[in-house]
């Protein structure tokens, strides 16, 4: 996925300053300069990023495990520092994550579908530290598709403490722009996600929020239908975003295909568009053999006291993998909603690996597309002049290819910019 500068380049300076004003006023940093402090950050941070990392990861039981909110967000020792740990460590690279993806819709010309003169709604379900509802703010902000400036975003947690800390940076990321509603709350995902006093919204968030819950994909969709059917405007979108780990991407693969399966859907009854990444309804090429899943990749400046923090637990922070899903409520064609793709006609196919060069001049790569998955080799010199080399997340047009999945060869093809 190709991210503009203009974001990737905001983490690297920008960032720590607003992030450590705000930290100062909620009292969970002992001074100004602690997240400079070697000794802080290796005494009282680092333990519980490594502690939640491998919470994260499983690295106990199985990926597909629930994870429940004692173990999270108090965990052994301080809770204070178990908060201050994640919003240090998590929060930054999923919020990173939330507006790669709006720059993605950016990217292929997709517009706000609401008058620009209209308050905007958003929620975000499982919100902890609001990382989802920021990442929108980071993303109208550097990749912007129409957002409007005001607006209000619910957000709903289970932790009272992480919500409340949400709550505030939301409104002190956004430049106190939004009104930002605060739900503490325990959404039960096996029946209905929102009150039916609930009201619409324009936009439904969910950051590493979905595979926690330990609910088969059969069991969440049609609650979740329930709720696009009554809380999301028409026109209104959906963007989830989860772990890259292979299960719990597969979890949400399968959260796909149960999603297209239901008869609400193949009737076109709920009027459910799937936009990214796989651009159509077509059955999931990674879900076809057993150990594969799909996940995208993004590169950023990560704020210089996290890339200390990074090499003090080991982790590594500098490219940021997840899986993701977009969906509209919408019966618009997606020409219509994507101007910078081309109509349907068009064959078309998404890099789904990185790109391996074979030699100067060819290239291999997977792609998914209406067909299914397949190994592709290109020849770079097809490509027109100026064109950029494909890479994961890249978009071909055009595309003309013969052989089978297992190995292709592209005649000719686009790469869209
Ligand atoms: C991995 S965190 C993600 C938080 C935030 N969205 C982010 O991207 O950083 C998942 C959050 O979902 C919350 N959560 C999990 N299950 C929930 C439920 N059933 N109801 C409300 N909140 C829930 C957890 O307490 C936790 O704060």
């Amino acid at each position: 996925m190709r991210v503009p500068e203009a974001l990737v380049q905001s983490f690297k300076e920008d960032f720590e300053p607003i992030l450590n004003d705000f930290l100062m006023n909620e009292g969970l940093l002992p001074e100004g300069e602690s997240l400079q402090s070697k000794r802080f950050m290796t005494r009282s941070v680092a333990p519980h990023v490594k502690a939640l990392s491998s919470l994260f990861n499983r690295t106990e039981g199985t990926q597909t495990d629930a994870i429940d909110e004692e173990s999270y967000w108090t965990g052994s020792g301080s809770p204070k520092n178990r908060k201050l740990a994640y919003f240090l460590s998590f929060m930054p690279c999923n919020l990173f994550r939330v507006a790669s993806v709006w720059a993605e819709l950016n990217r292929l010309g997709f517009r706000w579908p609401f008058s620009p003169d209209q308050d905007f709604k958003g929620i975000e379900f499982g919100a902890g530290v609001a990382s989802g509802a920021c990442g929108i703010v980071a993303g109208e902000r550097f990749a912007g598709i129409g957002l409007p400036a005001s607006g209000n975003f619910a957000l709903i947690e289970q932790n009272k403490s992480a919500l409340d800390l949400g709550t505030k940076w939301l409104h002190h990321f956004s430049g106190q722009k939004l009104s930002v509603r605060p739900f503490h709350r325990r959404l039960n995902l096996r029946e209905r996600w929102l009150p039916q006093a609930a009201p619409k919204f324009h936009l439904f968030v969910m950051s590493y929020f979905l595979n926690e819950s330990g609910i088969a994909a059969e069991e969440l969709v049609p609650s979740f239908l329930e709720a696009f059917e009554h809380h999301l405007e028409e026109e209104g979108l959906v963007i989830i975003v989860e772990p890259a780990l292979r299960l719990q991407s597969r979890k949400l693969l399968e959260f796909r295909k149960a999603l297209l399966a239901h008869p609400l859907v193949q009737s076109n009854r709920a009027g459910l568009r799937l936009l990214l990444p796989c651009l159509g309804h077509q059955a999931c090429g990674a879900l076809a053999k057993e150990d594969d899943w799909c996940h995208e990749e993004v590169s950023w400046w990560r704020p210089p006291y996290l890339r200390e923090l990074d090499s003090m637990t080991g982790l590594d922070r500098k490219s940021l993998p997840f899986s993701y899903l977009v969906i509209q409520k919408t019966r618009k064609p997606l020409s219509e909603i994507f101007p910078g793709l081309g109509g349907p006609e068009v064959k078309r196919y998404r890099l789904v690996s990185p790109s391996h060069s074979l030699s100067k001049r060819t290239s291999e790569f997977f792609i998914c597309g209406q067909d299914g998955k397949r190994r592709a080799r290109i020849d770079l010199g097809i490509l027109k002049a100026g064109s950029p080399e494909p890479d994961r997340g890249s978009i071909l047009e055009n595309t003309d290819l013969r052989g089978d999945p297992a190995l292709s060869q592209i005649d000719s093809s686009e790469v869209v910019e």
